[in-house]
């Protein structure tokens, strides 16, 4: 059976893992540290800057995939022309990894976004302001994520220190209209190198302070998930993606959906699949990187919701309670990353499968509070 090499040593390889494990595939990983939450599967610490120690990973495996958008475009290039098989590959990588690509990317292809504009100087930013405002969001184009190089702003003065260094963003800055949506929709969508593409339900996400929260499978009614779908095929179709990708969306207050943003791997917004889809997204992101065919994305019960464990301080790791956590909800399941506690890492994940979302919600929530709670250990 052939190797998968991820690169990055995050959560989502480690959850990629058991699904290698069932499928007999053998996973590499390349870690930029050791005790990544990947570390059972890392063969290689490094900097995912340097081409050579990159590509000496790349001789070990028979695919590269990734666990974030990190790596550097020219990099992956120079490996395609050596002939490694990226995916998904550099050519539509860009669009993830830079929001200023991808909002003109998905323009020409006439989806429906909030208004943006590609700024250099505040006299633009300014600008942009006055027509959209009085608040807009300002976004780094590359190099964010949980929130971090996202500003709602009413004043260019607040992303001057941005403006200054420039070079380190793309040369430009994305500003978008706030849209002032009624809630976070999520479409999970996967791309074998065969073009045969299967989406998952839409889903409903919460995000808090930036961060994802938490996660209602199915979304919600009423929703369009029909058009949900459709954004989601035609993007995976038109950029060539291959693997898992998530399209982060907007609906508005008159059911309307605008494009977010594009995550070109599996997404916090789909790790409800382990337990709540026949095929989880990690399954089926080996799947589609290796070209086999996709498994079926059916939900295994009416809902699932998943709610993310996010460090509260550098002590609590969160897992000091899982006992009483466990047997206070059996039905639960609570996932741990494995990870040094910090204020607002994602250090692991619960999920619950059933009829009722409202009442899976506040399940979840009792259990994590019981984590939360370092006293009671
Ligand atoms: N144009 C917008 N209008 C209103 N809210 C927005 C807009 N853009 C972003 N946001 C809010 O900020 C959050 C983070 O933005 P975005 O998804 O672009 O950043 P990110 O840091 O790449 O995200 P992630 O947490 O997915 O890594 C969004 O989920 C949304 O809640
Ligand atoms: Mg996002």
């Amino acid at each position: 059976m052939p190797t998968v090499g991820v690169i990055g040593g995050g959560q989502l390889a480690r959850m990629m893992l058991p699904a290698a494990i069932s499928m007999g595939l053998e996973l590499k990983v390349f870690a930029e540290a050791d005790g990544s939450p990947a570390h059972n599967a890392v063969t290689q610490v490094g900097d995912y800057n340097d081409l050579a120690q990159i590509k000496k990973f790349a001789e070990s495996v028979d695919v590269i995939t990734f666990d974030h958008e990190h790596v550097p475009i020219d990099l992956l290039e120079a490996l395609v022309q050596q002939g490694v098989s990226v995916q998904p590959g550099p050519h539509c990588l860009r669009f993830a990894q830079n929001k200023l690509l991808m909002r003109m990317r998905l323009q020409e292809l006439g989806l429906p976004m909030p208004a943006w504009k590609a700024v250099v100087n505040s006299e633009q930013v300014r600008a942009f302001i006055s027509e959209h405002g009085p608040e807009v969001v300002v976004k780094t184009p590359i190099g964010g994520y949980d929130g971090k190089g996202v500003r709602m702003v009413s004043d260019a003065a607040e992303v001057e220190d941005w403006l200054a260094d420039l070079d380190k963003y793309g040369g430009q800055l994305l500003c978008e209209q706030k849209v002032s949506f009624a809630r976070e929709l999520s479409q999970l969508v996967a791309r074998n190198s065969a073009g045969d593409i299967v989406t998952w339900n839409t889903v409903q996400t919460v995000q808090a302070g930036g961060v994802c929260a938490e996660v209602i499978a199915p979304a919600p009614l009423p929703v369009n998930s029909k058009l949900a779908d459709e954004i989601a095929r035609t993007i995976s179709e038109q950029l060539g993606v291959t693997g898992v990708m998530a399209v982060e969306l907007f609906e508005t207050k008159t059911g309307d959906l605008l494009v977010n943003e594009l995550a070109m791997r599996p997404h916090n917004s789909g790790h409800f699949t382990i337990e709540g889809a026949v095929t989880s997204q990690f399954e089926q992101h080996l799947r589609a990187v290796l070209g086999l065919p996709l498994g079926d994305t059916s939900m295994r019960a009416k809902h699932a919701v998943m709610l993310n464990l996010l460090g509260v301080d550098e002590s609590n790791n969160l897992v000091e309670n899982f006992e009483a956590a466990m047997s206070y909800g059996p039905a639960l399941k609570i996932h741990s990353y494995q990870k040094q506690p910090r204020k607002g890492r994602k250090m692991g994940h619960i999920t619950a499968l059933g009829d009722d979302y409202v009442q899976l919600l506040e399940r979840c929530r009792e259990a994590a509070a019981k984590l939360y709670d370092s006293k009671s250990a």
